[in-house]
């Protein structure tokens, strides 16, 4: 089986829907490492209560990102990781992680991209009265929330809505949508071919929407 390592810095929502899915035999990757690079994220407990390995790369003691990127790598190659999952993981990356894991890394983001990339996604949603929000996952490449998508979960946006519903729904979707990128991933039915991905060998023109 692949082993995934799950990148985290905070609750880990997302960490535990893998951990369920894989539970319940829906991976066809091993989820073998958790790693934080904070020591007080509570998604270092889900990790310890599903028995699994967890490990802290503080990112406050590195000078700068590429050394950061570095050591993550290392300890990445160190625990023989095939996959690379960011589940609400608050860095940017450089080319130093990305490059050795390119088309085996995947991240989620609180957003229909190409629609707001970057921060505060679910205020900016209602500031531009959207009707349509949700979360993608895509291939992590060089530029931030750029990369090839791959799945989305759409919620339909409410005049109730506040921050607060819109992160929930979209929490709920991305508990949806990331085990299924994974699986696909890590069956070998997802792949990244050059900037193109596939799923089942056929040309993923636009992401799969749920
Ligand atoms: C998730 O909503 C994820 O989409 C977001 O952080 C949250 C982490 O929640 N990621 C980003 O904003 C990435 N830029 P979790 O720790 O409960 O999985």
């Amino acid at each position: 089986k692949p082993r995934i390592a799950v990148l985290i810095s905070g609750s880990g929502s997302n960490l535990q829907a893998l951990l369920d899915a894989a539970a319940q035999g829906a991976l066809a990757g091993e989820i073998s490492a958790v790693i934080s690079n904070r020591n007080d994220a509570y998604g270092l407990q889900r990790a310890a209560a599903a028995g699994l390995e967890q490990h802290v790369v503080d990112h406050r003691n590195y000078p700068d990102r590429e050394s950061f990127d570095a050591a993550l790598v290392a300890k990445l190659k160190e625990l023989d990781t095939d996959i690379v999952v960011l589940a609400g993981f608050m860095r940017i990356l450089t080319p130093t992680f990305i490059e050795p894991f390119w088309g085996r890394l995947l991240n989620i983001h609180p957003s229909l991209l190409p629609a707001f990339r970057g921060l505060h996604t679910h205020q900016r949603a209602l500031e531009e009265q959207v009707s349509e929000h949700g979360c993608t996952v895509h291939f992590v490449t060089p530029e931030l929330d750029a990369g090839p998508s791959i799945i989305q979960g759409v919620i339909r946006v409410t005049e109730q809505d506040t921050e607060q519903t819109l992160q929930r729904r979209t929490q709920r979707m991305e508990h949806l949508i990331y085990p299924r990128a994974v699986d696909w991933l890590s069956s070998g039915r997802l792949e990244l071919d050059g900037n193109l991905p596939r799923l089942d060998g056929e040309q993923l023109r636009s992401p799969v929407r749920l």
